[in-house]
């Protein structure tokens, strides 16, 4: 069965100091979005890509989409925050019946079968994310107090983040309306109760962020 995919790419990628947005970075052959948009443009349930890029990167945007030419893409203007590109993302999608996928244009190494597996979930029991069982033993300090939390209930949250598309436009609609930001959209769907549930991904999918993860990318990526 089918979804619509929502790629936010709207950023600055200030914490990679490359002087321009990472997603036109170089992996190996090919620049960070296009690695990203090839596993979408690829995957024939895949139905329609929404792309929300900055003002000023559109032209190469619109470039990089006729040099390879990816199908199915619509390239739509962000805002601010991440979470103002995915509202403007959502509000260009074209069919509502279908579930749709939210992802971090900067994941470039999500994999087609944990796609495949999120989706297979969303039909079953709703909104669903991808996420990695976290290997750090993560502290919490909080008013000059030091907690250990369970690392057995602890997950490493990624995209895609996948919902019934009236579900995910009311959560962020409700968000705006109070002035709620948080940085992923899960977050917003359980801030007003509605569950989500867990799909294991791959410790693979990772989220370029510095210069230590384009590294980390480019290895990768030579190593196939
Ligand atoms: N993003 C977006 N619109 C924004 C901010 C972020 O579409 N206003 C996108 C980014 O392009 C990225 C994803 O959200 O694909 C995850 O955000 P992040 O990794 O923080 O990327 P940047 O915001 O670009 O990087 P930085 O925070 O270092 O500036
Ligand atoms: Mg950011």
């Amino acid at each position: 069965t089918h979804y619509t995919a929502v790629i936010v790419a709207a950023g600055q990628g200030k914490r990679m100091r490359a002087g321009k947005n990472k997603q036109f970075l170089m992996i190996g052959d090919d620049p960070l979005i296009v690695h990203t948009l090839k596993v979408f443009t690829q995957d024939v349930t895949c139905r329609e890509i929404i792309l929300v890029t900055n003002e000023a990167d559109e032209a190469d945007m619109q470039e990089l989409i006729e040099t390879y030419q990816f199908p199915k893409i619509r390239l739509i203007h962000g805002g601010e925050e991440r979470q103002d590109s995915v509202y403007e993302g959502l509000k260009a999608v074209s069919d509502r019946k279908l579930p749709v996928l939210i992802h971090d244009g900067a994941r470039p190494f999500v994999k087609e079968s944990s796609i495949r597996h999120l989706v297979e979930k969303i039909e079953k029991d709703g909104a669903a994310l991808l996420a990695v069982p976290v290997t750090d033993t993560v502290k919490q300090w909080k008013d000059g107090k030091l907690q250990t939390l369970n690392r057995d209930d602890l997950w490493a949250a990624q995209t895609p983040q996948g919902f019934p598309y009236e579900l995910i436009k009311e959560a962020h609609e409700k968000a705006r309306a109070r002035g709620f930001y948080a940085t992923d959209d899960a977050a917003l769907a359980e801030s007003f109760d509605y569950d989500v549930s867990i799909v294991r991904g791959s410790y693979d999918n990772i989220k370029i962020t510095t210069p230590e993860d384009l590294q980390k990318a480019t290895s990768y990526v030579e190593k196939g």
